[in-house]
């Protein structure tokens, strides 16, 4: 099995990337955001917060949470609900961040993203794959862009689907993902050590897959 970890700040095209490359490679690509983003939507609807630490171990023992694979795309069971559609709000956004810093929630995850890569070849994407999910994966890459590339285009997203937004909300929420993620005390987001850097700033989505689609060859010695 092969296991490409791919870590970065959020919208740094992760997970579009992520997906063109498994589908490149034959391999399966997992979402690790999606499962953080399911435990968040599971809190705001039973409106516990993350300070609640009772409570959230609560809801972690009477869950269920399961990934299938439905023509090569990642579907989040949630107690036998398939999610997928609910995930991708702000509120989720910024709830999946926040209950990501909680010890309970990653290790409730962590066997489940390892199960994942022990039986598949996979490309990974999340914050600390790289760096305690899959510490032995043979390629690491760490994907970013500047914060106001990465605003602009979650804007040109939402406008795309129809959702009224302000660049500078988009900026602020971004932002302030950044610090939430790197500054939590465990699996903060960093790169690892032996990770190889692929900043997208500059560059559209078609260069950014040649550029990645490069290094990761380069690393996997093909
Ligand atoms: O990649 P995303 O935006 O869908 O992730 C949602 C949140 O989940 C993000 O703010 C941080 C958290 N996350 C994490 O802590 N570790 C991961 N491996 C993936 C996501």
């Amino acid at each position: 099995m092969v296991a490409v970890a791919i870590d970065g700040p959020a919208g740094a095209g992760k997970s579009t990337l992520a997906r063109r490359l498994a589908k490149h490679k034959g391999f399966i690509y997992v979402d690790t955001g999606a499962l953080y983003r399911a435990i968040g939507l599971k809190m705001l609807r039973n409106n516990i917060s993350c300070d609640d630490l009772k409570a959230v171990e609560q809801l972690l023992a009477t869950t269920e949470l399961d990934i299938r694979f439905i023509d090569g795309e990642q579907v989040v069971m949630l107690d036998n609900e398939n999610v997928n559609g609910l995930i991708r709000t702000p509120e989720v956004s910024m709830m999946a961040s926040d209950c990501s810093a909680l010890p309970a929630v990653r290790a409730f995850l962590l066997d489940m993203q390892r199960n994942l890569a022990k039986r598949n070849s996979v490309v990974m994407d999340g914050r600390d794959i790289g760096t305690v999910v899959l510490p032995n994966a043979k390629v690491k890459i760490f994907l970013t862009a500047s914060p106001l590339a990465r605003a602009k285009r979650r804007f040109n997203e939402l406008v795309e689907k129809g959702i009224k937004a302000e660049l500078e909300e988009v900026l602020k929420d971004i932002e302030q993902r950044d610090y939430n993620d790197s500054h939590r005390a465990i699996a903060p987001l960093k790169q690892a050590e032996d990770a190889t850097l692929v900043d997208t700033t500059e560059l559209d989505l078609e260069q950014s897959f040649n550029l990645l689609l490069k290094t990761v060859d380069t690393l996997a010695g093909e």
